[in-house]
């Protein structure tokens, strides 16, 4: 009786283990990373639907290779430590490239971790200029640079603006600090830094900075950082009596941004790429997304984008092969959402224009 039931038990597994295998088999897993829960949550969301719809209209398709597409969500809630559990998870669990992550402080230590193990990974959004400059061949992103959007910002506050007094606040993280580094460095002796501070992130009174920032009276104030802290801090700073309008960027651009710190932020300017509502070549992401998730937040097309050219490079490749659809990315001559992307040496896309947008009646406008 023993016999026949130890005997059953090995049947049973060697079924479950084939059912794995021809599971695992049949479909090609891809990584999507980014903070789907925590206050950033809403970048998160805007970030795995952009990657879903692309994988949806994939999968319409008869997927890639012949196989489904599985979508693989990784959380890594905006912290560098969760970032790096959700890149080892990932490589775990065999996928074949990763679409993020946003944060820069999350990609770049979760970088290390994708290049050990030879994955692609396409970040949508991290804009440090680092991610790119480590020499790894199989890093890449669709959107623009730090050092770029840096310059612009500085071109607007000084040609636009003309200030010549700015304060200057940071989340301290590696994209809010390095980005308000590459904006001081954008102002060069055009105008003065009369303050330049770190906050905390996640903290909820910041009236102890924001009265500093006051008393120095600045033309401009520059925050790099997230919409989070933005809003409290554009709040907080009107609440006591400061009319400097806000600068910032990419990390701001959210309606969140108008949630968090009501009409107060009315009047704030931030640096992004332009207006993708319009152009032509975003008409069917725009309208499809729409219909499934509701209004794109800014970073979904490019999210769309990065998945979209993760999927071309592995049917190009013929594999998923690692190395072999790095070389497909770097080679791609892609026509998106966005438009035309090519990579350079670095794994930057060639063009990426920055243009200024503006607050007004609670919605960013792009600034003509
Ligand atoms: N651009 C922001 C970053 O790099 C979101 O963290």
């Amino acid at each position: 009786m023993r016999k026949w039931l130890v005997l059953f038990c090995l049947c049973m597994l060697a079924v479950a283990c084939t059912k794995k295998g021809t599971k695992e088999e049949n479909v090609i897993k891809i990584g999507a990373a980014g903070q789907l829960t925590g206050p950033e949550a809403v970048f998160g969301a805007d970030m795995l639907n952009g990657v879903k719809l692309a994988v949806e209209e994939w999968n319409a398709k008869g997927g890639v290779l012949g196989k489904k597409i599985e979508l693989v969500p990784g959380d890594d809630q905006a912290e560098p430590r969760q970032a790096v559990a959700v890149a080892n998870k990932f490589v775990t669990e065999g996928v074949a490239g990763v679409v993020g992550h946003f944060n820069s402080s999350c990609s770049i230590p979760a970088s290390d971790v994708y290049h050990k193990a030879g994955i692609p990974q396409i970040s949508h959004a991290s804009t440090n200029p680092q991610l790119t400059e480590q020499g790894f061949a199989n890093v890449f992103r669709v959107c623009g640079r730090d050092d770029q959007q840096g310059k612009v910002a500085a071109e607007f506050a000084l040609g636009r603006l003309k200030v010549k007094k700015v304060a200057i606040i940071h989340d301290k993280t590696t994209y809010g600090q390095g980005f308000a580094e590459e904006f001081q460095k954008g102002l060069g002796s055009g105008a003065q830094v009369v303050a330049f501070e770190g906050i905390t992130k996640g903290e909820k009174d910041y009236s102890p900075v924001v009265t500093k920032i006051k008393a120095t009276n600045p033309d401009a104030v520059f925050f790099g950082g997230i919409y989070t802290e933005g809003g409290l801090l554009i709040k907080q700073y009107k609440a006591v009596g400061g009319t400097a309008p806000f600068i910032g960027g990419d990390g701001i651009m959210s309606e969140e941004l108008v949630k968090i710190g009501g009409p107060a932020t009315d009047g704030t300017y931030a640096t992004f790429g332009p207006d993708t509502k319009e152009i032509a070549s975003a008409k069917n992401f725009n309208e499809a997304y729409r219909k499934k998730y509701g209004e794109p937040g800014v970073y979904s097309i490019y999210a769309y984008d990065a998945a979209n050219i993760l999927l071309q490079s592995i049917q190009k490749a013929g594999s998923i092969e690692g190395a072999k659809v790095v070389e497909a990315i770097r080679a791609i001559d892609y026509n998106g959402a966005l438009g035309h992307i090519q990579f350079n040496q670095k794994g930057d896309v060639k063009d990426s224009p920055y243009v200024v947008w503006k607050v007004e009646g609670g919605k960013f406008k792009q600034l003509k």
